[in-house]
């Protein structure tokens, strides 16, 4: 079946999954912040989240991990954690400790307050961590919670940490038949000398977009037009990660594709396209302000104005990106459609940019699946699969 032809489920199938045994409404710890420098964008997602969830459906305990990696119960209402006038929400303190359960088959969450272990803050039947970045989207937050034996949304642990890393991604991706853009790696601890970045013009040539190999929301990403500022891209990625992939421009259109895991064993679904046009020339690429601080610089076109054939072949590539990397839940796939109409992946993102104005979301919502819906759907994913090996 061609992705856009896979259905939506009916209202019938949108949420429940294993519902909780005693009639209670399942609880679901919303979880955001982190370690990350895309802290404040995790804030900001949750605070959509937090407003759209259906609270007649669903128990909402909001959680935050602050930027050095405390867990603590956190404020519940979306109003905190919007971005506003260029304010940054942050986790802060609040002096309690959220201890998750250990060992199968617990699922009570513990507060810690002044030291003391408070009331136990009940079972939780699912953790939606809204978590973008190193220790959040990488697979650690991941790991943790199959260890606690959580059922959770999105990506388990491999997956995340194969989308996470931009140097295994593209491996992943091109082992499975994907097409993407030349690049090379300088591991973690390798000095950049002169010769081997030289080398990298000559074989890549210029344009060259430098990464962190694990960062996200453009941080530490440069485009260097010219051989002299390599080095300078190549120290300004490694404050964010050891570890910087060099990569060949690559020319075309800036097209993005949701992708949701199917119900029930079936197969991914593929939204409809979007396009990221970025308008205003003071951002040479689709950079971190013109990301977030600067909306009037770049225009989110959704659905993307692509012919039917072009569309058909995005959907494919990012539901099998989706599958080649064993995502789980949800993911949002990157792709550049070039001048003679190739698709070329550039990223596929496990915990992509999720306020009701980021992409993944209204790239839903064109295809017949609105916001509220969507955090749904997600959460019903995660109910119906089982904690463990899957
Ligand atoms: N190889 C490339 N050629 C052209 N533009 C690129 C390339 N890689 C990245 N870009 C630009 O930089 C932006 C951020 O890069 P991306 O790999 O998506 O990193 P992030 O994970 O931070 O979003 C892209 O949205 C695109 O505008
Ligand atoms: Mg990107």
């Amino acid at each position: 079946m061609d992705a856009t032809e896979m259905p939506l489920p009916d209202d019938g199938t949108r949420s429940g999954g294993d519902a909780p045994a005693g009639g209670r409404r399942p609880r679901v710890m919303v979880l955001f912040g982190g370690r990350s420098g895309e802290h404040a964008i995790s804030c900001a997602t949750a605070g959509g989240v937090l407003r759209a969830i259906d609270r007649t459906r669903y128990d909402v305990v909001a959680v935050g991990i602050t930027r050095t990696g405390q867990w603590v119960l956190a404020d519940d209402d979306p109003e905190r954690w919007a971005i506003r006038d260029g304010h940054l929400p942050e986790v802060e303190d609040t002096a309690t400790r959220v201890l998750l359960p250990q060992g199968t088959g617990e699922h009570d969450v513990q507060v810690v307050r002044d030291g003391r272990l408070d009331a136990p803050l009940g079972a939780v039947d699912v953790v939606f961590p809204l978590l973008h970045g190193p220790f959040g989207e990488d697979g650690t937050l991941q790991g943790l919670l199959e260890l606690a034996d959580l059922r959770y949304v999105g990506s388990g642990v491999l997956a995340s940490a194969v989308g996470m890393d931009k140097h295994m991604m593209k491996l992943v991706l091109a082992g499975s038949g994907l097409t993407v853009g030349p690049f090379r790696v300088l591991p973690g601890g390798r000095p950049a000398d002169d010769a081997l970045l030289a080398s990298w013009v000559e074989e890549l040539g210029l344009p060259l977009f430098v990464k962190p190999a694990r960062a996200g929301s453009s941080l530490g990403i440069s485009r260097v037009d010219d051989a002299a500022d390599l080095a300078a891209a190549v120290a300004a990625a490694r404050e964010h990660d050891p570890k910087v992939i060099v990569e060949a421009g690559l020319a075309g259109r800036e097209i993005e594709c949701g992708v949701l895991g199917g119900r029930g064993g079936a197969a991914p679904r593929a939204s409809l396209p979007g396009e990221i046009v970025v308008t205003d020339a003071r951002h040479s690429f689709y950079d971190f302000e013109a990301k977030y601080l600067d909306e009037a610089g770049v225009t989110l076109s959704c659905p993307a104005d692509l012919d039917p054939d072009v569309v058909a072949r995005v959907q494919d590539a990012a539901v099998r990106a989706f599958e080649a990397v064993g995502c789980e839940g949800l993911a949002r796939v990157d792709v550049f459609v070039t001048p003679d109409g190739e698709v070329v992946v550039n990223e596929i993102n496990t915990m992509p940019g999720f306020t009701p104005y980021s992409m993944y979301p209204r790239m839903w919502q064109v295809t017949g699946l609105e916001y509220a819906d969507l955090v749904d759907e997600l959460v019903g994913l995660a109910l119906e699969r089982p904690t463990g090996l899957r």
